[in-house]
């Protein structure tokens, strides 16, 4: 059944577990995450980027894509989410759509690049709330930038980023500017900045506490216990699909991501959705790269369309277990 967030992440805090929010562009997407969740019995969130609206799904398509999932498993829940919508029009367009939730990031201008101003970003969340509420949807607001602790910089890989030089007070998240924030704008969850980024390339080395600050997101939850904290850029870049993906022809640099570890460290304080897309891109293309080069004479998609599916479910089994969300749909 399509649900709100607020409704998924209450049940979350509640029972102390996290949730992780996947990006989805096609159906075996979707289809990879459906099964993982059912097998584990994991409530879902399913989000769709501006990039998925503008890849050839197109909003219609990822619409329906979400309702075919509901409709084969009417048992799971199902978050029809908005990832990183630049602006109130934006978002009131996916309201319209029939999506359940959606994200006002404001922490950007509306060319999704540019920091925005703190009354800017109150501004622009706060008439989003109003009006979402007013449909029974609910907002995620971001405050900080993502950007990176090592280099300094604000990362744009997706088209969805601060680009160029950020200040250590721009990526990370202020507990106090936190708390009046959610006051001002009522939203119903709230993605922090903690020296995550998205895409692949995160960190140079495997992370410590000085470029992986979830001792930032504990006192951003000591001081509003009761807001649902949101960690983007959570992909955890598995090595062995780096490695899969290198040795049937890839070439992708030494690059390290956010330990599954970390990501549980932050459920214990307060994050109840972790934003994930890079995971699933990496095993697929790694899943794929290998069924081709083992299989030269095969041309059927759907064999490694098939492969691809299983290689992202399995990671949808690993994380779902590894949050606890396993066992709460
Ligand atoms: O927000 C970042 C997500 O990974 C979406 O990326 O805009 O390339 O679809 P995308
Ligand atoms: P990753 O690039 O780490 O998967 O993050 C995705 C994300 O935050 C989408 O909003
Ligand atoms: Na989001
Ligand atoms: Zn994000």
């Amino acid at each position: 059944a399509l649900i709100s967030m607020r409704q998924m992440l209450d049940h979350a805090a509640e029972f102390n577990y996290g949730i992780p929010a996947f990006n989805v562009n096609n159906l075996e997407q979707v289809r990879a995450i459906m099964i993982a969740a059912n097998k584990t019995d994991s409530p879902v969130i399913l989000q769709g980027s501006a990039g998925a609206r503008k890849y050839l799904a197109g909003a219609p398509f990822l619409r329906h894509l979400i309702l075919a999932a509901i409709e084969e498993f009417p048992h799971i829940p199902v978050v029809m989410h908005q990832d990183h919508g630049t602006s109130p029009s934006v978002c009131q367009r996916s309201i319209q759509l029939g999506f359940s939730s959606v994200m006002m990031d404001g922490s950007l201008m509306d060319d999704g690049k540019t920091p925005s101003s703190y009354e800017y970003n109150v501004d622009v969340t706060r008439r989003t709330v109003e009006m979402a509420h007013a449909c029974g949807v609910s907002v995620e607001g971001e405050l900080g930038c993502l950007g990176s602790l090592e280099t300094g910089e604000g990362g744009e890989e997706d088209g969805i980023g601060a680009v160029g030089k950020l200040s250590l007070e721009q990526m990370l998240t202020d507990p106090e500017e936190a708390a009046d924030f959610v006051q001002k704008t009522q939203v119903d969850a709230l993605a922090i900045a903690c020296g995550t980024s998205h895409g692949a390339y995160k960190f140079t080395r495997p992370p410590t506490d000085d470029i992986l600050a979830i001792d930032r997101i504990k006192a951003i939850h000591a001081r509003i216990p009761n807001t649902h904290l949101v960690m983007h850029g959570s992909s955890s870049v598995p090595q062995e699909w780096l490695a899969i993906i290198n040795e049937y022809g890839g070439d992708i640099p030494e690059t390290y991501g956010v330990p599954v570890e970390q990501i549980q460290e932050g459920i214990k304080n307060g994050v109840r959705k972790v934003n994930i897309d890079t995971d699933l891109r990496l095993a697929s293309t790694g899943a794929t790269r290998r069924f081709l080069a083992q299989n030269p004479s095969e041309f059927d998609p759907r064999k490694f369309l098939g492969e691809t599916t299983k290689a992202m479910s399995d990671i949808c089994v690993a994380r779902y277990e590894a949050f606890n969300t396993a066992g709460h749909a």
